[in-house]
C-alpha cells in the first residue's frame, strides 16, 4: 500500500476493530470517501486487506492521528468506534485540539447516556457537535446494514444523514436510521433497545428449558421448534439465530456446540442500565429486571450446584407435547409483546422526563431491520404509534390487545405447568404477573398505604375526599375516628409528596 495521500474523505473512522473496519467499507462500497485511524498499526494493513479482497475503493488507513484528521473535508464528520468508558473521554481529549469549530464527531458505542450528556455539554462549549449514536446488528450488521440511532444537534445531523441513510439497513426501501432526538437520546433509545433484547434472550433461554427438562426434548426437536416458530408470527432475528444455534455441531464431534458451552452469562452493562433507570423514572420494567438478575444469577455456579444438592433435581413432569408446544408458543409470543410494551412505556416516560422528543413510531420502524430486536411484530408496533402518537402504553392498542388476549392463556398455562413441576422461567412468569396487575383497576396499594401510614405517619389519601390523612392505627375504633377526624386537611408534617403515576 502507498502512504497514505492528503484528501478530502468525507467521513473518518477512529478505531479500526471489526465493527469500524466493517462501517467503514459498507460506507466506500456506498461512494463515499472514507478514512480510517487506529492506534495500533497492525489494523490498518488489515483494513486495506479487507478493502482489497471485496474490491472496495475510497478507503483510506491513518495510524498518525494528526494526518488522519488532516485528511478529513471540513466540516469534519469523524466517528469514534471504542469500547465504552474512559477510552471514549481519552479519545475525545486526543482529537479535540486537533479538530475546528463546527466538526462533528459522534460516539457509535455503547456509552451510558449520561456520560454522552457530559461529553455533549463540553464539546459545545468548544464549537463541535457530538452525536451519540447507538449502532445496532453485530459485526454482519456494520458491514451490509446496520440499525442506528442517532442523537445530537438536528441541523448537524443534515450534514452526516446522507452516509448514514446510504449505510443502514433498508425494510420496504426505508433505511433504518432517523434523527432521535436532542442530546442523548440517541444513547438511551440504544440502552432500551438492548433491555428488549436481554429480555427476549431471556425469555427464548426459558423456552429451552421448558422443551429441554419440562418436556424431555431432544436438541433436533427443539431445532425444528424454533425454525417453525420462526416461519410464524415469533419471526425475529434472535428467533432465527436460535434456530441455528440448535445445528450448529461442535468441530470434531457429534454433539451441538451449545452443549458444551458453560450456563453462566456475562454483560457489559447496557441491560442493567436499562433497568436502574426505569427505577428512577418509576417505569415498572419487571420482564427487563429479570433478565438481567438471572445472568447475574447464571455467575453463581457453585452455589447454584449446592442448591441443586440440597434440594434435589428437578422433576419431570410427563407430558402432551404438542399442546403445551402449542401453548409455550403462545406464551413466548405474549411474553415478547410485554418485552416490547415495556421499552416503549419506558421511552414515552424517558422523553417527557429528558425531553427528548422521541417519535415512537419512527424508533419502531428503524428497529425494523438491521438490529438485534428486529421483527415482524415491530411492523404492528410501527402501526400502532402511528396511528396514536399519544397511545398511552402499547397493550392499549386494539391490534395488540387481540394478539394479546389470543396468547395469554398459553402464558396462564406454561407459567402454571413450570411452578407445578419446579422448573424457574421468571421472565415468563414476570410478563405474566406485570399484564395482570396493569390491567387491574384496583390494585391492593392501598394496603401498603395504610401500613405506611401505621409505622410512619406518612399519611394517606382517600377516595373521593381531597387532602391527606392520618390515622392512629394502635387507638380505639372509636378513638381512631376522632383522630383521623382531627388530622384530615390538606397534611401534616409528616407527608410525603406522591408522585404522580404514569
Ligand atoms: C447490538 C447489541 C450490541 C451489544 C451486544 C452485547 O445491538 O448490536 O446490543 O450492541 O454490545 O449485544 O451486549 P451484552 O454484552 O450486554 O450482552
Amino acid at each position: 500500500m502507498s502512504a497514505p495521500q492528503p484528501k478530502n474523505y468525507a467521513f473518518g473512522m477512529i478505531g479500526l476493530g471489526t465493527m469500524g473496519r466493517n462501517l467503514l467499507l459498507n460506507m466506500a462500497d456506498h461512494d463515499f470517501s472514507v478514512a480510517g485511524y487506529d492506534k495500533d498499526t497492525s489494523k490498518i494493513p488489515l483494513l486495506h486487506k479487507e478493502a482489497d479482497e471485496d474490491g472496495v475503493k475510497n478507503v483510506e488507513g491513518f495510524s498518525d492521528l494528526g494526518a488522519f484528521v488532516q485528511s478529513l473535508a471540513k466540516p469534519r464528520v469523524v466517528m469514534m468506534l471504542v469500547p465504552a468508558g474512559k477510552i471514549v473521554d481519552s479519545v475525545i481529549a486526543e482529537i479535540t485540539p486537533l479538530l475546528d469549530k463546527g466538526d462533528m464527531l459522534i460516539d457509535g458505542g455503547n456509552s451510558y447516556f449520561l456520560d454522552t450528556t457530559r461529553r455533549a455539554t463540553e464539546l459545545e462549549v468548544k464549537g463541535l457537535h457530538f452525536f451519540g449514536m447507538g449502532i445496532s446488528g453485530g459485526e454482519e450488521g456494520a458491514r451490509r446494514g446496520p440499525s442506528m440511532m442517532p442523537g445530537g444537534d438536528p441541523e448537524a445531523y443534515k450534514r452526516m444523514q446522507p452516509v448514514l441513510e446510504a449505510v443502514a439497513a433498508k425494510v420496504g426501501g426505508e433505511p433504518c436510521v432517523t434523527y432521535i432526538g436532542p442530546g442523548a437520546s440517541g444513547h438511551f433509545v440504544k440502552m432500551v433497545h438492548n433491555g428488549i433484547e436481554y429480555g427476549i434472550m431471556q425469555l427464548l433461554a426459558e423456552t429451552y428449558d421448558v422443551m429441554k427438562n419440562g418436556l424431555g426434548m431432544s436438541n433436533e426437536a427443539m431445532q425444528q421448534v424454533y425454525a417453525k416458530w420462526n416461519e410464524g408470527r415469533l419471526q425475529s432475528f434472535l428467533v432465527d439465530i436460535t434456530k441455528d444455534i440448535f445445528a450448529y455441531i461442535a468441530p470434531d464431534t457429534d454433539h451441538l456446540l451449545l452443549d458444551d458451552i458453560k450456563d453462566e452469562a456475562r454483560s457489559k452493562g447496557t441491560g442493567k442500565w436499562t433497568s436502574q433507570i426505569a427505577m428512577d423514572l418509576q417505569v415498572p420494567l419487571s420482564l427487563i429486571d429479570e433478565a438481567v438478575a438471572m445472568r447475574d444469577l447464571s455467575k453463581y455456579k457453585a452455589l447454584r450446584e449446592e442448591m441443586e444438592k440440597a434440594y434435589g433435581a428437578r422433576p419431570t413432569p410427563s407430558q402432551d407435547e404438542q399442546e403445551q408446544l402449542a401453548e409455550l408458543e403462545q406464551a413466548m409470543y405474549f411474553s415478547m409483546i410485554i418485552a416490547y410494551a415495556q421499552g416503549m412505556h419506558m421511552l414515552a416516560r424517558a422523553s417527557e422526563e429528558y425531553v427528548f422528543n422521541l417519535n415512537l413510531a419512527d424508533i419502531a420502524k428503524i428497529w425494523r431491520g438491521g438490529c438485534i430486536i428486529r421483527s415482524e411484530f415491530l411492523n404492528t408496533i410501527y402501526n400502532a404509534y402511528q396511528q396514536q402518537p399519544d397511545l398511552a402504553h402499547l397493550l392499549l392498542d386494539s391490534d395488540v390487545r387481540q394478539q394479546v388476549q389470543d396468547a395469554v392463556a398459553g402464558a396462564r398455562a406454561v407459567v402454571a405447568r413450570t411452578a407445578t413441576a419446579g422448573i424457574g422461567v421468571p421472565a415468563l412468569a414476570a410478563s405474566l404477573s406485570y399484564f395482570d396487575t396493569l390491567r387491574t383497576g384496583r390494585m391492593p396499594s392501598n394496603l401498603i398505604q395504610a401500613q405506611r401510614d401505621y409505622f410512619g405517619a406518612h399519611t394517606y389519601e382517600l377516595i373521593g375526599k381531597e387532602g391527606v390523612f392520618h390515622t392512629q392505627w394502635t387507638a380505639s375504633h372509636e378513638e381512631a375516628e376522632n383522630k383521623q377526624d382531627t388530622h384530615r386537611g390538606t397534611g401534616t408534617e409528616n407527608e410525603t409528596p406522591v408522585t404522580p403515576n404514569k
